[in-house]
């Protein structure tokens, strides 16, 4: 698209003799749109040209050559100089633009992005702080495709670990007390409870499970057996859940999956010199700042942490990743940044260590304090989606008694609001879980987006047809709130380009808040039919334009669009 950015730097590149891209970095977007559509400041060459800022501006605009075809204006206030583009021109190359892109970005072709999400543990509740991980890491994963990336979705299931071994030492105490097949997750619970409590008053019980997991570790039959069992039961109970998100993997390679391959860590890291015994367990020592990562316990079963450095010599063999992404909460910061340092010592190319990274997301507080169940106050994804419908259904009960398919649409705007609320904020912040906020129609949530998208259906419905762009004349589409919507129609590619830079999906969910309220404005100060066929045209495009990309951000998202709500 026409870069009005880079124009204005190119000119005043002639002019200073200062390089365009620095230029470039000087120019901002004002939010006053009085002082013009672009600014560039003159205070950061101050120094470099000795002078007084607005000096500066009064030369530069003496001696500017610039297209009037595309800034009709220059105005100096203090040390700024601002630029006004010729809205028409504007308007004209951003339709094009849109109506010109059928093909993908391509600014990630050829490149390898594996992202580690969801990953819940087998065994246990899919709570709601998986759930900001599976909408983080999926969210992330249909933007990075979406600019041509090659992206692989890994769930790193916890599938492994000591808890087993207490599992397993339940199971064969008191399994044919507990109903697993009719309900695993909540029965495992149960049992893993008691388990625990059990190892807390004799420790030779606790022994006993740390043995059986080595036992697990070392391929024996029983051990196994049940532990397959456990897990497939879990996956089906999981999948119920990522059925609701629309999840979707490429990979299911839990932690079990490394049991064969953690062999080779130990291996090279003996090789290193740097493994070390400390109190009866291996230990690689990462100095003052960092707590020492543990490869091996006591007993010799392995950890957490070897597991991921198996994983990272695995993927990076397999995907040949550029990037490595690590979706969790900020509770495992430490666990990334010692497994980070110790795969330094695999003996892996530069590329991949550069590549690994932890996507860090705050935790979730729920407004009105604990949500509790049954068991505590773990609240299970399952009936908190399924609660987020019902909820929803209730409001479109409400709001428009003859709806068709309500059910329908109370999925997608449930389940919207969620994952919108989920993605709303940066996703360091700790998430604030409110019924009553993500599901307002008009506030900056998930069903607010729907709306807006689903007005822009109705309009074109209304009309009963499409303009094409060749019959457009742009010159309608010039006064305030059009060009509002122009432009930030202009921004979409920068946003998605913005996400993956800091994978930040949170930026794309401000956009399309952005977006939806720029439409509305432009919806209350025009009417877009029945007035003259050429406003109508004009309207009725940039109507469709806006809806478009409110469907292709949101599904980027994981949201669904409902055509009516
Ligand atoms: N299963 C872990 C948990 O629930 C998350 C795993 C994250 N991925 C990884 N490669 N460590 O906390």
């Amino acid at each position: 698209m026409l870069n009005f950015k880079e124009k204005i730097a190119e000119a005043i590149s002639k002019v200073t003799n200062i390089n365009k891209e620095e230029l470039e970095s000087y120019i901002e977007v004002p939010k006053d749109t009085s002082m013009g559509d672009y600014a560039f400041t003159c205070f950061r060459l101050a120094k470099e040209l000795k002078k007084a800022p607005p000096a500066i501006a009064s030369d530069i605009k003496e001696n500017l050559e610039i297209d009037d075809k595309y800034i009709n204006k220059v105005e100096i206030v203090g040390g700024y100089l601002n630029f006004f583009v010729n809205n028409s021109i504007l308007v004209e190359e951003v339709l094009k633009e849109f109506e010109n892109k059928n093909e993908n970005l391509n600014i990630g072709e050829g490149k390898n992005i594996v992202i580690d999400y969801s990953s819940p543990n087998i065994a246990k509740p899919f709570h709601i702080g998986h759930l900001r991980s599976t909408v983080i890491g999926g969210a992330l994963y249909n933007i990075y495709k979406y600019l041509g990336y090659n992206v692989i979705g890994i769930n790193h299931l916890g599938d492994y670990g000591t808890q087993f071994g207490k599992l397993i030492e339940g199971y064969k105490r008191w399994g044919e007390e507990y109903n697993i097949e009719a309900n695993p997750i909540d029965e495992l619970t149960k049992i893993y409870v008691r388990i625990n409590n059990l190892c807390k008053e004799d420790e030779s019980i606790l022994e006993e499970c740390r043995n059986n997991f080595k036992k697990l570790e070392d391929g024996d039959e029983y051990c196994n057996e049940i532990w397959s069992r456990f897990r497939s039961l879990s996956l089906k109970e999981f999948q119920r859940v990522y059925d609701l998100l629309g999840s979707k993997f490429d990979s299911w390679n839990g932690e079990a999956f490394y049991s064969d391959k953690m062999a080779e860590v130990v291996q090279k890291l003996e090789e290193t010199g740097k493994l070390v015994e400390s109190e009866g367990a291996r230990i690689i020592d990462l100095g003052e700042n960092i707590a020492p990562c543990i490869i091996g316990k006591t007993n010799g079963s392995t950890t957490y942490a070897t597991r991921d450095l198996a994983a990272i010599l695995y993927r990076a063999r397999t995907y040949n990743f550029d990037k490595a992404l690590y979706v969790t909460s900020y509770e495992q910061v430490l666990h990334f940044k010692q497994v980070f340092e110790v795969a330094k010592l695999l003996g892996l190319d530069e590329k991949y260590i550069n590549g690994l990274e932890h996507v860090p997301f705050g935790m979730v507080r729920l407004k009105e304090g604990k949500m509790s169940t049954r068991e505590g106050n773990i609240i299970k994804l399952e009936d908190l989606l399924n609660e987020a419908i019902s909820r929803a259904l209730k409001v479109i009960e409400e709001k428009n008694p003859d709806l068709e398919e309500k059910e329908e649409v109370a999925k997608k705007v449930g389940i919207g609001a969620v994952i919108f609320n989920d993605l709303a904020n940066s996703r360091i912040k700790d998430e604030i879980f409110d019924w009553d906020t993500m599901l307002n129609f008009q506030g900056e949530t998930g069903p607010y987006i729907q709306y807006i998208y689903v007005r822009t259906k109705s309009v074109i419905e209304k009309a009963g047809y499409l303009p094409k762009y060749e019959n457009i004349n742009v010159n309608v589409l010039t006064d305030d709130s059009s060009i509002n919507v122009i432009k930030t129609i202009s921004n979409f590619e920068e946003v998605l380009k913005q996400v993956v830079q800091k994978n930040e999906p949170s930026i794309l969910s401000r956009y399309l808040i952005d977006l939806s309220q720029s439409f509305s404005s432009f919806y209350n100060a025009n009417k877009i039919i029945g007035e003259d066929k050429e406003k109508q045209d004009a309207r009725l495009y940039l109507t469709n334009v806006v809806g478009t990309i409110l469907k292709t951000g949101a599904s980027l998202l994981g949201i669904e669009m409902p055509n009516r709500m």
